[in-house]
């Protein structure tokens, strides 16, 4: 299973004599499965937008997005639907991705059976817990009933990543996601979509301001600057080497990350969820 993107170019724009903006320009990227792709870029560099086309959220001026070989915009049917499960966003949490009115369980409950993934209201609830235990949150039946105003900032990311695993995705675009967090609680939840990459075999595209973060979670980095990737490669031949005077002048401005050795960092928001 692939997703991946062919000259993709999005113009915003040129209407009533404004200047038209190539906010994407020419991008080509493959996400499959297993794989962390981390796009950086400063800020209006065209990041979110190639996550949007990548999600079929809007549609490329030119180029293409294909899934399993297949333009988006000719999936129909079942191919359709699979492509709606395989890939799967997690975007930045301001609190307004969670409906303030649901409960845990029913906001990842309706979209177990918006893709009719089970058969009975038991089986609903032990996707939720399952998915629940995945993202660190113990015991799951405690969370069930909780609306968003009652979970931490952290706690709403990982019901959020919970709520694309229970469609069992092959590929999530997670833009910013971790970027509004504490520095402990991003380390956590971080380790959370790491560990369900490494587990579940699940590819990432990435995007994400935190160099720090690239250089100890990606496997491949790719950097955009006004819309067009300027290098692209595997990261420790980019982390270690950069060929783009971007890239340096990137990763001169980014500290290491302060990893104390194996990750206590990490470990504090992952125990107590
Ligand atoms: N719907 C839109 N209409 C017009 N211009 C847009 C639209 N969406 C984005 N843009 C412009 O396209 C450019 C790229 O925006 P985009 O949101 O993709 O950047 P980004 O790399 O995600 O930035 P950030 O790091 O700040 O999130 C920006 O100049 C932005 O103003
Ligand atoms: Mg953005």
């Amino acid at each position: 299973m692939l997703l991946e993107t062919e000259a993709v170019t999005k113009v915003f724009g040129g209407r009533r004599g404004a200047a038209k903006l190539r906010a994407v320009d020419g991008v080509t990227l493959k996400a499959e499965p297993g794989k962390f792709v981390a796009i950086v870029g400063e800020s209006g560099s065209g990041k979110s937008t190639l996550a949007r086309m990548m999600l079929d959220l809007m549609r490329p001026t030119s180029g293409r997005v294909l899934f399993d070989g297949e333009p988006l915009d000719s999936l129909r049917g079942e191919a359709h639907r699979s492509f709606r499960r395989s890939v799967q966003a997690v975007l930045q949490d301001p609190s307004g991705a969670l409906n303030p009115r649901k409960t845990v369980v029913r906001a990842i409950g309706e979209v177990i059976r918006l893709h009719a993934m089970a058969r009975s209201a038991a089986d609903v609830q032990r996707r939720v817990c399952d998915a629940l235990e995945q993202v660190g949150m113990n015991p799951a039946e405690h969370f069930l009933d909780r609306y968003p105003h009652e979970l931490s900032g952290g706690q709403r990311q990982r019901v959020l990543i919970a709520r694309a695993l229970v469609l069992e995705p092959q590929i999530i675009i997670a833009d910013e996601a971790v970027s509004a967090l504490d520095a402990s609680v991003k380390a956590g939840v971080l380790r959370v979509m790491v560990d369900i990459s490494q587990r579940l075999g699940i590819g990432y595209v990435f995007i994400t301001h935190d160099l720090p973060v690239v250089r100890k979670v990606a496997d491949e980095v790719c950097v955009m600057k006004d819309g067009a990737v300027v290098e692209h490669g595997p990261k420790n031949a980019i982390v270690h080497d950069p060929q783009h005077p971007y890239t340096r002048t990137l990763l001169a401005a980014a500290p290491e990350l302060d990893d104390g050795g194996n990750s206590d960092s990490t470990g504090r928001e992952a125990k107590k969820p």
